[in-house]
């Protein structure tokens, strides 16, 4: 398998690129506009073809680049299937399998950052890999105050379908905003400090939580819920939020 980290650095985000060595067919999990002709780039030098576009949740703080990608490679939009748009092509479910060549891509539904959020596990030969979206971060989580967020079922989520996961399953994250690359089930179980602790201790920890919404909010739901597109309807609704 093929295997990139990708970072944005305005939204600190990670994307994925994973591709199949013999078919040379690959998938970007978490595509992010502002670095779509780098992503273009990658997939040329490496001499990919790009099948799908993966997300993890609505994004509220970058736009995707899944309809970008679509337009311009005729890569097909994968997203969990619960958010019901119409712009994807493919319904992510728990349960239902996503094949790019020899890589195996099983959703896992993790809703509390957003309620449909969904993690992907990957077993790469010799360790298994998931790719936590914003359900677990390296030594954090992501916030559950916006929208759809929920502390308790991101408590549940994390605890049994990360958590129950082997120790030595490798951990991705959506974000990391001190330059982490990768962690385990078994490092953030000893040390994260919103995770590690009591379901109790956990909790007041996301009610005491404060902090500013994304800067690109306003902008990035909209443009998100049609796959990254901002068109003149999304500007329209992007301007009155
Ligand atoms: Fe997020």
């Amino acid at each position: 398998m093929i295997f990139k980290q990708l970072f944005e650095e305005v939204s600190c985000s990670y994307t994925y690129l994973l591709a199949c060595s013999v078919t040379r067919e690959a998938v970007l999990i978490d595509p992010v506009l502002d670095t779509f002709e780098r992503d273009l780039n990658l997939l040329a030098e490496l001499n990919l073809s790009l099948r799908y576009s993966l997300e993890t949740h609505l994004h509220a703080d970058h736009l995707t680049s899944a309809s970008a990608l679509k337009t311009r490679l005729g890569s097909k939009i994968a997203a969990p299937a619960l958010e019901k748009l119409r712009c994807v092509d493919i319904g992510m479910r728990e349960g239902e399998v996503l094949q790019i060549g020899s890589v195996l891509i099983h959703p896992l539904h993790t809703p509390g950052h957003t309620a449909n959020h969904h993690a992907y596990m990957v077993d790469n030969g010799t360790q298994l890999m998931v790719f936590s979206g914003d359900a677990l971060l390296i030594d954090g989580c992501g916030r559950t105050d916006l929208a759809t967020g929920d502390a308790q079922s991101l408590y549940n989520s994390v605890w049994e379908k990360i958590f129950s996961l082997p120790d030595e399953t490798l951990i991705y994250p959506g974000h990391d905003y001190e330059q982490r690359h990768v962690s385990s089930v078994a490092q953030e179980k000893q040390r994260n400090p919103r995770l590690g602790k009591s379901e109790a201790e956990f909790l007041e920890i996301m009610q005491n939580f404060k902090s500013p919404p994304p800067l690109q909010m306003a902008k990035a739901i909209p443009a998100n819920l049609s796959c990254g597109k901002l068109g003149n309807e999304n500007l329209k609704t992007a301007i009155s939020i």
